[in-house]
């Protein structure tokens, strides 16, 4: 694939789908920023990708305040020079039925899934406009189509996909693409904290009859990164085995 020797941040890689789209986008061939704000599981994870060959390192801080952002972006600079990728998936659900929602579930929800991906482009991308090159990744959801119980996260992950449309726009004339991936049902310790009856009731509901994995969207994410996907920009991309088609 077209992504080796380039630079790729991360957001929230330290476990699930974040992990997941590093080790893939590592074994293509790109030096990987992790990201997160578990110190333990992002630097274990970047010893372990190093020991194996790949070239990683890594920036632990809350990416949804503006300093955690800048400091993720200048991370890249220190280490590569360089930031030709950006993958936003860092996110967080706090499902709750539309009454009994608090205002910080709604706040947290949304200051995490959708105002981090607008401080971490703002921070990142001038590195982006000054190589006339560059792949954004903002990681969605399935759920944006609206999902009961989901006010706060369905609502943030219709924003991530406006929010793609119009960095599609603005940063084209600078060979930037922007595209989101939206991934349904996908094992990572997020979908494992929902009860075993949620988790079995929900998987009933994939066409394809099983849940994804975080190299599912891992492969998603590297195809929308690839040099070669130039003239796709704008784009959502469901990865979800047919789950966004219809109930099932
Ligand atoms: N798992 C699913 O079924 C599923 C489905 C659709 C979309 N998604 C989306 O995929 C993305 C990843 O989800 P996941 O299932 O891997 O979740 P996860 O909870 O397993 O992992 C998320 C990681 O992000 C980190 N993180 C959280 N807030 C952060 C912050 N402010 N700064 C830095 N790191 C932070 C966490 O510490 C954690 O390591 C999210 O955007 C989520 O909405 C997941």
């Amino acid at each position: 694939m077209g992504i080796k020797d380039r630079v790729a941040i991360v957001t929230g890689s330290g476990q699930g789908i974040g992990e997941g789209i590093a080790r893939s986008l590592a074994g293509a061939g790109a030096a990987v920023v992790l990201n997160d704000i578990d110190e333990q599981r992002v630097s274990a994870l970047s010893d372990e990708m190093k020991a194996a060959g790949f070239e990683a390192c890594y920036y632990v801080g809350d990416i949804s305040t503006k300093d955690g952002a800048a400091g993720l972006a200048e991370c890249a600079r220190d280490n590569y020079s360089r930031l030709d990728i950006l993958v936003n998936n860092a996110g967080i659900a706090r499902d709750k039925w539309l009454v009994k929602m608090t205002e910080e579930d709604w706040d947290e929800v949304i200051r995490i899934n959708l105002k981090s991906q607008f401080l971490c482009t703002q921070a990142g991308v001038s590195q982006m406009m000054e190589a006339n090159y560059g792949r954004i990744v903002n990681i969605g959801s399935r759920a944006w189509l609206g999902g009961p119980g989901q006010a706060n996260y369905s609502a943030s992950k219709g924003g991530v996909v406006s929010f793609t449309r119009t960095l599609a726009l603005e940063f084209a004339k600078y060979q930037i693409t922007a595209n989101a991936v939206a991934p349904g049902l996908v094992d990572s310790p997020l979908f494992r904290s929902l009860s075993q009856e949620n988790q079995e009731r929900l998987t009933k509901t994939v066409p394809v009859g099983r849940i994804g994995g975080p190299d599912d969207i891992g492969h998603a994410v590297a195809f929308f990164a690839d040099d070669d996907s130039w003239y796709i920009t704008g784009q959502v991309l469901y990865v979800c085995g047919g789950r966004s088609v219809g109930a099932y």
